[in-house]
């Protein structure tokens, strides 16, 4: 194949110098040029960004803030026109309003990490990090070999935490999900802490709504009803002053509230004034992703990783099969379907668990009363069937060229000795692996199949951490903590990381190229790396995979940073202006594949 190098490598682009500096780094040939950044119009009436002069009104027709997901959906089926989608997943206050203090705090494990002084927040800066919250809808296009948004285009839209959402499925309507504003269980305003997410073969775009318990504050009674399932979930969090102004956000107010966050939303870009809808028959958890692939057979298979230690691997089987004639028939096949947890067997096999009510222990004397108690409850359900308890399960992408699944582990620190199994290998895994799954005969669907680790991640020249690089990778291309990934047209592997610093690993996140098949297999090569406290979110290849679009997240959180002292002034460099998280296009100089 083209790509091919002459050392066999799939990839043929010169590695970069894996280190920690302000700016960002692409290997040689390619350019990555700023597509959108933080306060970016959306609309050609938007106004100006002015950080100092921030407001709510201004931010709902701005880029906001924390870019993670990216997804592309071509317009006309042009590679080169489309409309960029992008989950903006949460808020960094001491980095985006001046003069906001921050103190130290140490943590349990003893790393320090940094705690905001809630004291300082006002409505006025809750009401912009609400409106910063959500994603945008933009319609971007090529002109003379570079990308730029097209503002008066007529899908550009915001979604914030405010933004009317419907909610479908086995839980719509359900008790559990009512509540004063909305008494009938399914319209819900906003979304919130959008991680990774998807776009379905219909071309929607999936919002996965991740750690939505910091948004809720209050205390609820220990003898509540929602209490087991609130602990669960970690709810509440108390990570924003949300619920200082707003009741909804409040737990001992409005308790069902949070039953109706940890979702995927599902949106339809086309149409700017659609109503997203809350798909809850794929479950309640802290959703990272769910990247999908068609089945032999027709039906869509969605793949969901849930972000906590210890947590679990979904996937979600429609019931009904994908029309690609018609795009409407295809609206509503993410109401009906199985959800399925994944048990990582030590013979090498996984058994997909199916959560359906009055199967096995999902019945009324484990509290589960109907199919809305399941998905509400799905972290619980899985428990009970015995799913495998992973290390912090990120995206989940599905090969269609190999038929292989890839699940980001990022890490988990806390796994002890005896909790250690085949597919958590390492105790106190603080750099992540990665698992790959071979459905069995390349049905997407199967209930049984098999998997393998690919790669245990971590600096290989040190022995304890029990990494399996390949000895083909060099220095700079190895890495830790696996978040997202991305395949290409020609079915390579792109991993993002998320917690590569200084400290951790000697170099910040990036994206790195990994073989997955033959010799070179578990060898991985270092094509871009981000700026100094920045984390690597997005990638995404348009359909001629001739751009690599990546999004860089909190750019300047390192050490204790602050407005007036970022840890870098990416991608501005003025003075006045802090760090702001942007969307990267990377292209190949004078054109071509991303090789
Ligand atoms: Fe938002 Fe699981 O990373
Ligand atoms: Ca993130
Ligand atoms: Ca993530
Ligand atoms: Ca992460």
């Amino acid at each position: 194949d083209e790509a091919r190098a002459e050392d066999g490598s799939s990839f043929g682009f010169d590695e970069i110098e894996a280190g920690v500096d302000e700016t960002h780094h692409v290997a040689k040939g390619y350019d990555a040029d700023i597509l959108m950044r933080w306060g970016d119009k959306i609309f050609a009436d938007s106004p100006d960004f002015d950080p100092a002069a921030q407001t709510a009104e201004k931010q709902t027709r701005q880029f906001g803030y924390n870019n993670d997901y990216v997804g592309f959906v071509a317009l006309d089926g042009n590679p080169d026109h489309g409309l960029l989608l992008v989950n903006h997943e949460y808020t960094n206050a001491e980095l985006m309003f001046p003069n906001w203090a921050k103190i130290g705090k140490k943590m349990e494990d003893g790393k320090e990490e940094d705690a905001v002084i809630m004291g300082d927040y006002t409505k006025e800066l809750v009401d912009i990090e609400m409106a910063a919250h959500g994603g945008t809808v933009i319609e971007i296009r090529k002109v003379n070999g570079k990308w730029q948004p097209v503002l008066d285009g007529k899908y550009n839209r915001r979604i914030t935490a405010n933004t009317e959402i419907a909610i479908s499925g086995p839980a719509a309507g359900h008790d559990r999900l009512k509540t004063k504003a909305d008494p009938t269980g399914t319209k819900v305003f906003g979304t919130f802490n959008n991680c990774a997410g998807g776009v379905t073969p219909w071309g929607t775009w999936l919002m996965a709504e991740e750690n939505v318990n910091g948004y809720f504050g209050g205390e609820l009674k220990d003898d509540h009803p929602e209490h087991a399932n609130f602990k669960r979930m970690g709810i509440p969090g108390g990570d924003y002053a949300w619920s200082k102004f707003y009741d909804r956000f409040d737990v001992e107010k409005e308790p069902n509230e949070a039953n109706r966050f940890g979702w995927v939303v599902e949106v339809d870009p086309m149409d700017p004034t659609s109503v997203p809808v809350k798909r809850t028959a794929l479950g309640r958890f802290k959703h990272e992703g769910a990247e999908s692939i068609v089945n032999k057979d027709g039906r869509v298979v969605f793949y969901c990783g849930d972000d906590e230690r210890f947590d679990y691997v979904y996937k979600f089987v429609t019931k009904g099969t994908f029309n690609p004639n018609d795009r409407a028939a295809n609206k509503n096949l993410l109401d009906e379907g199985t959800l399925y947890v994944a048990r990582f067997n030590e013979d090498g096999t996984v058994d997909w668990l199916s959560l359906i009510h009055g199967e096995g222990p999902l019945t009324a004397e484990n509290g589960f009363n109907s199919q809305a108690d399941v998905v509400i409850g799905a972290r619980k359900a899985s428990d009970l069937l015995g799913a495998t308890k992973m290390d912090r399960p990120e995206d989940v992408q599905p090969n269609a060229k190999t038929g292989k699944v890839y699940c980001m582990l990022t890490n988990n620190s806390k796994r002890k000795d005896e909790q250690v199994d085949k597919a958590n290998p390492r105790p106190e895994n603080k750099f992540g692996h990665i698992i790959e799954i071979t459905e069995t005969d390349m049905d997407f669907a199967s209930t049984k199949s098999t998997w393998d680790v690919l790669l245990k991640c971590g600096d290989p020249s040190v022995a304890e951490v029990g990494s399996s690089f390949s000895t083909s990778t060099t220095a700079n291309g190895w890495f830790g903590m696996p978040d997202n990934c991305a395949i290409d047209a020609e079915g390579r592997l792109w991993v993002a990381t998320d917690g590569n610093s200084k400290k951790a690993t000697g170099r910040t996140d990036g994206i790195w190229a990994v073989e997955t098949d033959g010799d070179l297999r578990g060898t991985s090569k270092l094509f871009f790396r981000v700026p100094v406290g920045a984390e690597m979110c997005g990638p995404c290849f348009n359909p001629s995979s001739d751009t690599f679009f990546v999004a860089v997240q909190h750019p300047g959180d390192a050490g204790l940073p602050t407005f007036e002292t970022p840890a870098t002034r990416w991608p501005d460099f003025k003075d006045a202006m802090p760090p702001r998280p942007s969307v990267v296009a990377i292209t190949k100089q004078g054109g071509g594949k991303i090789a």
